[in-house]
């Protein structure tokens, strides 16, 4: 499985010449490792300019930070995955606990995923706990974010499954979790996978590692944190350390 580095952009840049220089450039530095997968997540309003910048291809990907669960209608301020589609869309960020600090439900991240997998796209479930929790090796939190997240999805469409942990406490905070605690968490999300779906399926849901990953600390995350590839923030709206951080990742 190639590993996957997706930037989320979060609410940046603010101008659209400064998301155009932005996208160029992390596309530019990027190319030529071929052994990862990238993918650019920029809010809505980007997209369509990132789409025609250059289209998506196999290994550099376009990925939206989330979609409405309907498929079209009266529904002011929503977006499709039909219409993230149209704009070379493959992937989309589910259940962000920024959005979740929104008032997004365990159930509107259930019916929202539904509504990627039925669009064919991959979705990526964020999970994580607030506060790092001593006496609770799993988080009940992170189980039900699992459990309620995925509640009657056909298992067959859980090959587009992605999961990203994020525990809160690390996201923008300049200090990420320590590789063995993050070895430790997706170990246990997989396990958990495991009893849920079957190891077939659960052996290959790619597990993501989020919360202030950067150029420094990337190779001791992917060596020692047994992650499959990571969502940035802060650091993805830097090209110059996106880029880094993409060439450390390759050499490994
Ligand atoms: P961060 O954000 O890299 O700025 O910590 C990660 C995320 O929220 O996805």
């Amino acid at each position: 499985m190639k590993k996957l580095i997706i930037a989320n952009w979060k609410m940046n840049p603010q101008g659209s010449q400064d998301a155009r220089r932005l996208a160029n450039k992390i596309w530019r530095g990027v190319q030529k490792f071929r052994n990862i997968e990238v993918a650019l997540a920029p809010p809505f309003i980007h997209l369509p300019l990132i789409f025609n910048l250059k289209p998506p291809t196999s290994d550099i990907k376009l990925c939206a930070q989330d979609a409405f669960y309907e498929k079209s209608g009266a529904y002011t301020g929503e977006i499709s995955t039909s219409q993230l589609k149209s704009y070379g869309v493959k992937l989309i960020i589910v259940g962000h606990s920024e959005r979740r600090a929104l008032g997004e439900t365990d159930d509107i991240v259930n019916k929202k995923l539904k509504a990627v997998f039925a669009g064919g796209m991959r979705a990526l479930l964020c999970v994580g706990e607030k506060e790092k929790i001593k006496d609770e090796a799993f988080p009940t939190v992170i189980r039900d974010e699992i459990h309620f997240g995925l509640k009657k999805i056909k298992k067959s469409l859980l090959k587009n499954l992605i999961i990203a942990y994020e525990p809160i406490w690390a996201i923008g905070a300049g200090k990420a979790d320590a590789p063995k605690d993050i070895y430790e968490m997706t170990l246990m999300i997989r396990r958990e996978l495991c009893r849920m779906l079957g190891r077939n399926i659960a052996l290959r849901v790619p597990i993501l590692y989020g919360g202030s990953v950067d150029e420094r600390n990337v190779v001791a995350l992917l060596k020692h944190g047994g992650v499959d590839g990571f969502l940035v923030g802060g650091a993805s709206l830097n090209h110059k350390k996106f880029v880094k951080m993409v060439k450390e990742a390759s050499s490994i």
